[in-house]
């Protein structure tokens, strides 16, 4: 192929070549990862050459020029290019690819503001100053980083870990594409590469090869491996090591499971802070990623385990998650359909009646008065009764949350009566998304016509704030449900701009009451409010009718197409087209910047417009906030749950990774709409994902209007499951709560992989089928039908791991790396205690306040050397600063319980039990049959208040009230026996 110099000949020339590939487009409307004939970037590309090489001791610089003509493949090629790359800590470096040339009159290139999503920071306390060694082409940083670059033939960097020089970023033998509208890089990927994140899908957590990962942030019922509601442009990448004699490092192959093998592994994170519509491809030894714009912003995060990597990716990037209230480990029950104040009146009584933990109900849009934000419908929802209903539940200890969608009823301007006091106050301070001519963009929600908070505007937030503050005063909730924040709309384009009272025709609130047909459709069928629809209509900005399927364009020198980019992502909504079923690219943001180039963070934004809206609300308490649409970092204010899922095993199976890779976004309040959302659930599923989620840190159980019901009082048998789980689940609140304190404080997880537990454990890297809560309790649901057991593994056995059965305390036998069959029948979930581990527990009862309100227990689990230890951490359980907090830490041995209080939180209730497990008492000397004598402090404590089991080996230590008369944990304490 033969280029003519300069960029427009290059230009015409290209355009010329994609005529014949973008003629007959229209008719297939394939992504271009589908179509046989897209471009190929790395073929055709010149790459870059680098000249101006500078370093200093933590940074590497050089200026990257356009190796060839442009190719201008899907955009406008960046002629010059600043190449950074900067060591920041030591376990941290960052790279950064921005256009040497910024012209703020043209709208080609787009740097993301940093006031939008900021950077990672170093934290350079513990920055220790690095050394800088050079040869040619390579420059180390400190013991940490070293970079290898070479211009042959284009530009390419490798990026590897100086320890044991493992390479973590490879662009050798690919070229670098970076043009105004796409932007595709390269990495090697060693053989059997065990990557997870890149989320947000339904899909095993380990990613497999051959995958195309679309992140663009859309509503849709969770289809397997298609782009969902939330974005999160980071991976984790684990590699095991066999250690030889001579202490090298061999790679083993993907799951290797020879337990007699000495292994290690290193673990590394990357994450590229860009909020286009991207994709990322995975190939055999091969991560390809691209994006539809912005520049190129990497971080690596060294590890080596990934502990280190998710606390470091938190800490230094986008912030640790938001600490939650207590009373929101309760149990959490919604659905779309509860009709009336009444209806949720009954609600709690058939919880009451069933004796069934009921903590947190839920409204639906059902609440609203015609599906409009901050509103109730006076007839069903009206102010008076809910007033009585709310001080009711809240009497009871319980709590309220309603949904809060993200678009804005748009009023009919002609009908005097279709006042919306909201919108006539968002629109008095001009707070909603424009058209690019500056008339309001109006899209279609469940209201009807509405517009969408722009959280760019300095007067928005101040704005939804209000709303919350002004609809609190009738309407107490407890927290927030934010829904549709992707944001969703249900025609393309700004449909409504220049169509204003034609709301009704197309609204699916027509649709809502009664009539579940169009429901149907909506939720379960061909969606009548997407492509059908649309594709008829005359968008005010997009293409005409007849052009309606063109939507890949040509590229145009220096000029972006935001509605029809040249580069089609595999966005699964109607045609691929990115203004499907949400705001239009083109839609305006107040700084003028454009929907293509921030979508991905709007979910983002109006979370934490809702966070800072609920400190005004009531300052003192930490806001509660379940969204959907989220982004890296929205862990800061809101958790999250997994959205439209269907009620199939196969989604119960997928909320386990679905939540790990949550985990790792450190979004660590996730859940899924228990017993699903979608279609009709049945018994068998019902009572076992009540039994699933009930060790989800956010236990919730929702379901769409036209399915039958699904409260777990429904039927006997998930009444029972149900109050077994939650048995667990509501003794286990404090350690819950500690875990939640950790992540809070430190990025650590609450659910885990057992891969990330036990690193050195090659065949754990694919697990999906059981985690484990913290590092102390792992969970091995049953996950298919019609069965009456399970297989699992025991990680560590092999090292003299001891797993305990939770409900009889023994120890199970299990090999190492052999599946075990576990006895599970309908109404019981596999549950185990790690040895080592102390789990501080209150008693169950049908309300966190009640659960708050009761004795402790400590159990305490021996490992294999006799030891275990645990912590708790306590405080009021809401204050965003609590006054007085306290850390209790608890050492046990053979002989030995210690409890060691920081903090001047006043624990009011009494220590009752302490359990220790695998305990191996001479039962020759125990006294009273098998009661042990047990001091405390010094003194002697009444022989019956301690009894061995020499057959469990479990020693029972009763009775401890006395002891600490005042409350738990005042004063530290020692027992020995
Ligand atoms: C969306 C939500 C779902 C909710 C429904 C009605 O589909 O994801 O949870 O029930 O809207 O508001």
């Amino acid at each position: 192929m033969v280029y003519f110099k300069g960029l427009l000949a290059g230009y015409w020339l290209f355009s010329a070549i994609h005529v014949s590939v973008f003629a007959n487009e229209g008719a297939t409307l394939i992504a271009n990862i589908d179509d046989p004939e897209a471009i190929d970037a790395q073929t055709t590309c010149p790459g870059y050459k680098a000249s101006n090489i500078k370093n200093t001791d933590s940074t590497f610089e050089a200026t990257l020029s356009l190796a060839g003509y442009s190719c201008n493949v899907y955009g406008t090629d960046v002629d010059s290019l600043d190449f950074i790359v900067e060591y920041l800590q030591e376990d941290l470096a960052k790279v950064s690819i921005t256009p040497t040339y910024l012209d703020s009159s043209n709208d080609s290139w787009f740097i993301l503001p940093d006031y939008l999503v900021p950077p990672t920071k170093a934290n350079k306390l513990n920055f220790k100053r690095s050394y800088v060694t050079q040869d040619e082409n390579q420059i180390t940083f400190g013991d940490a980083f070293s970079i290898e670059w070479s211009n042959e033939p284009s530009f390419q960097f490798k990026l590897k870990r100086v320890s044991n020089q493992d390479v973590i970023f490879d662009t050798f033998n690919s070229v670098l594409v970076f043009e105004n509208q796409f932007i595709e890089f390269v990495t090697a990927l060693p053989a059997d590469y065990n990557i997870y994140g890149l989320g947000e899908h339904n899909l095993q957590s380990r990613l497999l090869e051959n995958l195309t990962l679309t992140l663009y942030a859309t509503d849709i019922p969770v289809p397997i491996n298609s782009n969902l509601y939330g974005s999160h442009p980071f991976y984790l990448d684990t590699r095991y090591f066999e250690l030889d004699d001579d202490g090298n490092h061999i790679p083993v192959a993907r799951d290797r499971a020879d337990q007699s093998k000495n292994y290690v592994s290193y673990s590394h994170g990357v994450f590229f802070r860009n909020t286009h519509g991207q994709e990322i491809l995975t190939h055999t030894q091969r991560l390809t990623w691209r994006s539809l714009g912005g520049s190129i912003d990497l971080t690596f995060y060294l590890g080596p385990s990934q502990e280190e990597v998710t606390k470091s990716y938190q800490v230094n990037t986008v912030g640790l998650p938001a600490m939650q209230q207590y009373f929101t480990f309760g149990y959490h029950q919604c659905r779309f359909g509860y009709h009336d104040w009444s209806t949720m009146d009954d609600l709690v009584s058939n919880f009451e009646k069933a004796e069934i933990p009921l903590e947190n109900v839920w409204n639906d849009i059902d609440y609203m008065k015609k599906f409009r934000d901050f509103t109730n419908d006076p007839v069903n929802f009206g102010y008076g009764e809910g007033k009585d209903f709310l001080n009711k539940l809240h009497d009871g200890g319980r709590h309220y949350i309603p949904i809060v969608d993200a678009a804005i009823y748009f009023p009919n301007p002609h009908d005097e009566n279709d006042k919306y006091d909201t919108y006539t106050r968002g629109a008095a301070d001009d707070v909603f998304l424009k058209n690019p001519d500056g008339s309001l963009y109006i899209g279609t929600v469940w209201p009807g016509n509405a517009v969408f908070p722009d959280w760019h505007s300095p007067k928005t937030g101040a704005f939804w704030a209000n709303e919350l503050v002004t609809w609190h005063e009738e309407i107490v909730f407890d927290g927030i449900w934010i829904d549709m924040n992707e944001p969703a709309s249900f025609c393309v384009g700004s449909c409504g701009s220049h169509d204003r009272d034609m709301d009704h025709l197309r609204s699916p609130s027509t649709l809502l009451r009664g009539q579940s047909d169009g429901l149907q459709n909506y939720f379960g069928g061909s969606d009548p409010t997407n492509m059908t629809d649309s594709a008829s209509e005359e968008s005010a900005i997009g293409p005409s009718a007849s052009s309606a399927f063109f939507l890949r364009s040509t590229p145009t020198p220096g000029v972006r197409n935001v509605n029809y980019p040249p580069y089609v992502i595999n966005n699964v909504q109607g045609g691929h087209d990115l203004a499907a079923h949400t705001v239009s690219p083109n839609a305006t943001h107040f700084d003028g910047i454009q929907e293509y180039d921030v979508h991905n963070i709007y979910g983002y934004q109006l979370l934490n417009a809702t966070y800072y809206g609920l400190l005004e609300v009531n300052s003192a308490k930490r806001p509660f906030i379940i969204g959907r649409g989220t982004f890296a970092g929205s862990g800061k204010w809101a958790g999250h749950w997994g959205g439209d899922n269907w009620s199939t095993w196969a989604n119960m199976f997928f909320s386990i990774p679905h939540a790990l890779s949550f985990s790792l976004f450190g979004i660590p309040m996730f859940g899924v709409d228990t017993c699903g959302f979608n279609g009709n659930t049945n018994e068998e599923l019902c009572s076992r994902w009540m039994q699933l989620s009930a060790f989800f840190p956010f236990y919730r159980n929702h379901n769409n209007i036209n399915a039958v019901s699904q409260e777990p009082y429904r039927w006997a048998s998930v009444t029972d499951a149900s109050k077994t789980a939650m048995k667990i689940r509501y003794a286990i609140l404090p350690y819950f709560y500690t875990l939640f304190h950790l992540a809070h404080t430190t990025g650590s997880t609450v659910m885990r992989a057992l891969a990330w537990e036990f690193p050195n454990d090659p065949s754990l890297a694919g697990i999906d089928a059981q985690f484990l809560l913290g590092p102390s309790i792992m969970i091995i649901p049953v996950l298919e039908p019609q069965v009456d057991h399970v297989c699992a593994v025991f990680p560590g056995i092999q090292q003299g791991e001891v797993w305990y059965d939770w409900y009889n305390q023994t120890a199970i036998s299990a090999q190492p790396g052999i599946n075990t069959t576990i006895s599970a029948p309908l109404g019981h979930i596999p549950v185990y205690l790690r040895g080592g581990s102390i789990i501080p527990t209150q008693e169950p009862a049908l309300t966190v306040r009640d659960a708050r309100n009761s004795e402790w227990s400590l159990i305490a689990a021996l490992s294999s050397n006799g030891t275990a230890s645990g912590q708790v951490y306590l405080d009021d359980g809401q204050s965003v600063n609590p006054e007085s907090t306290l850390d209790v830490l608890f050492e046990a041995t053979q002989h030995r319980f210690t409890i060691s209080p920081q903090g001047d939180w006043k624990e009011s209730n009494k220590l009752a039990n302490i359990t220790i497990l695998g305990a191996t008492l001479p039962v020759a000397s125990a006294m009273n049959g098998y009661g042990v004598s047990v001091k405390a402090d010094g003194r002697d404590l009444p022989p019956v208040s301690a009894i061995y089991d020499p057959n469990s080996h479990i020693l029972y230590i009763t009775k401890l009230q006395s002891m600490t008369p005042d409350g738990a944990f005042r004063k530290g304490i020692v027992l020995e026996w």
